[in-house]
This record gives structure tokens, C-alpha cells and sequence, in this order.
């Protein structure tokens, strides 16, 4: 926050309280606290329930042992079964798999890293346990006094409910419980990143900012298959427009490293990702990571496209059956160009760079092969493996 917003925030603070400065200043705050994408950790595509104190101790470790922290990742996220019960004034507590959480969340913090949990706006999560539903503000300040920078709010159970009414009413009822919860994470004074998970219901990203969202899921859960992460890479296509700084698309966590996917398609997961100016959470075990996955987690070039400062979500520029062309556009000027083939066996893409806005020949950078390659003919054609992609960045 600049020295403006903060006079601002005081003077407004002073002339009318907490709740006009909520509807005033959304926007300048929401990007200080995601100018680029989060980039982190999250329990659940690899341990799901098994996830205890402990083990999100080694995690946060191994971020930095690892060079990832250094990279750039920084928040390690619990997901859903961590909640234990409420005391009889409502509080809520951790179950036994988590002693104590601000003692975790000191841990986490002494090593540079942030700590993110995950609830829901209904009775119960997706797991069955305990959602924030009634409990908005408390909750809330629970979490702000652990000392938490993160929250992931699924909507699980409060769903069901949204069956039972119409889809006006649904609709509101959804975008109020994530507006509640946003002003109660709001009101405890703690930045804390709200990340909107409805599975891309009701075209989310229409108004998941204007409730306060940093991100926003865009589709239903990732498994570590080439074909699901494609469908849901590529079924970005047309989301750009409504990403930026404080308010991003994410098509969910990355698989990077569990073991469903080949290298190349794991690079077509991660190129993806970082046109899409995604969130990058990492949902592998990061204390068992082979060195290759290690080297694409951390590798420079992607995340500075991932998390360049313009904000300038990647599309589909065109598409001919299996093999489809997307660009992303960055802050100094420069361009991505991402060819993708979609298909089992290796294919010529043809680029034409003028409809990408060139009329020279254009010096362009291999990420993946990290070679600088010399004109390359406006015409272009090159061979691309299948289910592999090559990456280039055009200056
Ligand atoms: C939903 C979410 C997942 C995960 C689980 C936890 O399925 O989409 O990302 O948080 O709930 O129960």
C-alpha cells in the first residue's frame, strides 16, 4: 500500500468505518496482495487426508532446501482435514493432526514462508468436517490470530443447498457467502489471499473479484493424468480477459512431480500454467523430488512468464485439430508463443508470426531447450513430439 491509499484508508476510516472502507479500496488491496499469481504449496493432489503437523513442517523445509523458496514459491497450504471441533463459544480448533497451529504458522514464517488453510462456506467441507458457515467472522480472526496469509474456500456442502432453490437465488446466495467471508478476513486487518473454490460455477470469473476473490477456480479438481490436465489446461481458452494483478484465473494445482505424467507432458502442464498466469502450487511431496522435477519447478524462464508484472493472462491465438498455437503477451514488450501438440505422435505446427502482430523475421528464445535461435522465417514450421510443446519467447 502506497503513502496515498494509506492517507486515503485513514481519512476514510476517521470520516465513515471499517465497512465503507471494505467497498472503497477492494481493488488497490487485492493487488497488493496478488500483484502476480501465488505461487506456493498445497497438501492435497498428494497427500489428501494424510497431512499432519509434521509433515507440513518437512514441506515447508524442503521449499527451501530445494531452491523453490528462492524461486519464488512461498505459501504452504493445508488443505481440507485439518479442522477439529468448536468449543462451546463457537471457536474453532485444529483435530490432533494439528497440536498447534500458530506454533506452525511461527515455524513457517521463521523460514520466509507463508502459512494458508482452507474452509468452506457451509456447514461441513468437502472432507466432512467442519466449514466457517455462521462462523464467518470468528473464523476469520481465529485464523488472523494463528497468523494466516492464505485461505482457500470451497464451497462443498453449501452447494447441496444451492440444488434445493433457483438459479437466481443460488446464484445470490453463492455470491454472498463468498462476499461474508472476504469482508470477515477483511475486518480482521491480517492481508490474507481469498481464493474463491466453486469449481467455476456460474462463470465465476464474472464476479469472483467483485466478491473479493484473488483467484478463482475454473473448473472441477485436477488428477494427475495427461488427459484431465489437458482438458482443463487447454478449456482456458477465452478466460483471458478477466485475470490480472489481485484477481486471477486458476484452472487448480499443479501435478508436477507425482508420477502420473511424462516429462513432456508435465512441460505441457507447466507452459500452460504460466501463459494462463495461474497460481503455481506445487502438489507433489516436495521431500522426495527427483532432480527433473525439481529443475521444472523452479525453472527461471517459466516462472517469470508465469509471473510477469503486466498480469496479461495467455490465450489460444488458433487451433488446427489436435495442435493449437497460444500466445501471452509481457510487460516489456516482448511475447510467448506456445505450440502445443495435443496428439499421440509427433506433428508439424505451422506458425504464421504476422497474425502475432511481426513483420520481420523474429529472434526468439527456446525456453524448454534454453537456446537462442536465430531468425526464424515468418512462415514458421517446426516439429513438436506429441503431447509436448515448444516454447518460445519472442523479443
Ligand atoms: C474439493 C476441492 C479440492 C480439495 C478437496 C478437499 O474437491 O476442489 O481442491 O480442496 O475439495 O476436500
Amino acid at each position: 500500500m502506497n503513502a496515498l491509499t494509506r492517507r486515503l484508508r485513514a481519512l476514510l476510516l476517521a470520516a465513515c468505518g471499517a465497512s465503507a472502507l471494505l467497498a472503497a479500496l477492494p481493488a488497490r488491496a487485492a493487488a497488493d496482495l496478488a500483484a502476480t499469481p501465488p505461487m506456493g504449496w498445497n497438501s492435497w493432489n498428494h497427500f489428501a487426508e494424510k497431512i499432519d503437523d509434521a509433515t507440513v513442517r518437512a514441506q515447508a523445509d524442503a521449499m527451501v532446501s530445494s531452491g523453490m523458496r528462492d524461486a519464488g514459491y512461498v505459501y504452504v497450504n493445508i488443505d481440507d482435514t485439518w479442522e477439529g471441533e468448536r468449543d462451546a463459544a463457537g471457536v474453532i480448533h485444529p483435530n490432533a493432526k494439528f497440536p498447534d497451529m500458530k506454533a506452525l504458522a511461527d515455524y513457517v514464517h521463521a523460514k520466509g514462508l507463508k502459512l494458508g488453510l482452507y474452509s468452506s462456506p457451509g456447514p461441513k467441507t468437502c472432507a466432512g468436517y467442519a466449514g466457517s458457515g455462521g462462523h464467518e467472522e470468528q473464523d476469520a480472526r481465529t485464523y488472523a490470530e494463528w497468523g494466516i496469509d492464505y485461505l482457500k474456500y470451497d464451497l462443498c456442502s453449501l452447494g447441496e443447498q444451492l440444488d434445493k432453490v433457483s438459479p437466481p437465488e443460488a446464484r445470490s446466495i453463492m455470491r454472498a457467502a463468498y462476499m461474508k467471508m472476504h469482508s470477515a478476513l477483511r475486518k480482521t486487518g491480517r492481508p490474507i489471499v481469498f481464493s474463491l473454490c466453486q469449481y467455476g460455477y456460474d462463470s465465476v470469473w464474472h464476479w469472483g473479484a467483485g466478491v473479493g476473490g484473488n483467484a478463482w477456480r475454473t473448473t472441477g479438481d485436477i488428477t494427475d493424468s495427461y488427459d484431465r490436465m489437458a482438458e482443463i489446461g487447454f478449456g482456458q481458452a477465452g478466460l483471458s480477459p478477466y485475470a490480472g494483478p489481485g484477481h486471477w484465473n486458476d484452472p487448480d494445482m499443479l501435478e508436477v512431480g507425482n508420477g502420473g505424467m511424462k516429462p513432456e507432458e508435465y512441460r505441457t502442464h507447466m507452459s500452460l500454467w504460466a501463459l494462463l498466469s495461474a497460481p503455481l502450487l506445487a502438489g507433489n511431496d516436495l521431500t522426495r523430488m527427483s532432480p527433473e522435477t525439481i529443475a521444472m519447478l523452479t525453472h527461471r524462464d517459466i516462472i517469470a512468464i508465469d509471473q510477469d508484472k503486466a498480469g496479461h493472462q495467455g490465450d489460444r491465438v488458433s487451433s488446427e485439430g489436435q495442435l493449437e498455437i497460444w500466445a501471452k503477451r509481457m510487460a516489456d514488450g516482448s511475447q510467448v508463443v506456445a505450440l502445443f501438440n495435443r496428439s499421440d505422435i509427433y506433428n508439424e505446427i505451422r506458425v504464421d508470426f504476422r497474425k502475432l502482430g511481426y513483420r520481420r523475421p523474429v529472434k526468439a528464445h527456446d525456453v524448454w531447450a534454453n537456446k537462442d535461435m536465430g531468425p526464424l522465417p515468418l512462415d514458421y514450421r517446426a516439429i513438436v513430439m506429441g503431447h509436448d510443446v515448444i516454447l518460445l519467447r519472442i523479443r
